[in-house]
């Protein structure tokens, strides 16, 4: 159902002090910045091997990442696995009783296609379903 792990997202204060850790000192290339107003975040994707870190920092109060910070301070806030066909994918996990917070995809990053599964249903794993864009390369 998955390809590859498409990207592990970190909620950060402050996004240059995460590129700062992330290009800086772990030596990852920036790929892509953008403001995902849907999901009221900004977000940078540095290169991994085939995969990505993708920082996110709130851009309004009542973000998921805000409350996220809010909680729990910056961290590890999800992982995304990657589909070609996120439909299906999310047919599948609906079959095998997997809670969906997105019961349709919705639009992410770099025109991404994108949806959140429940992380009571995920053993406490917050947890995004991405079909890239056909045009995105690297
Ligand atoms: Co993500």
């Amino acid at each position: 159902m998955f390809g590859a792990i498409d990207h592990i997202g970190v909620a950060v204060e402050d996004l240059d002090e995460g590129i700062a850790l992330y290009r800086d000192r772990l030596g990852m290339r920036e790929q892509h910045r953008e403001t995902v107003e849907a999901f009221g975040v900004e977000a940078v994707l540095l290169e991994i091997g085939g995969s990505h870190i993708e920082l996110l920092t709130p851009i309004s109060p009542d973000s998921a990442v805000a409350r996220y910070l809010d909680r729990n301070g910056p961290g590890m806030h999800h992982v995304a696995y990657r589909t070609d066909d996120i439909d299906a994918a999310l047919e599948r996990l609906r079959e095998s009783s997997v809670r969906l917070l997105d019961e349709e995809p919705r639009a992410g990053i770099r025109d991404s296609r994108v949806a959140f599964v429940h992380p009571k249903s995920t053993g406490g794993v917050l947890t995004e379903i991405v079909q890239p864009s056909e045009d995105t390369h690297g």
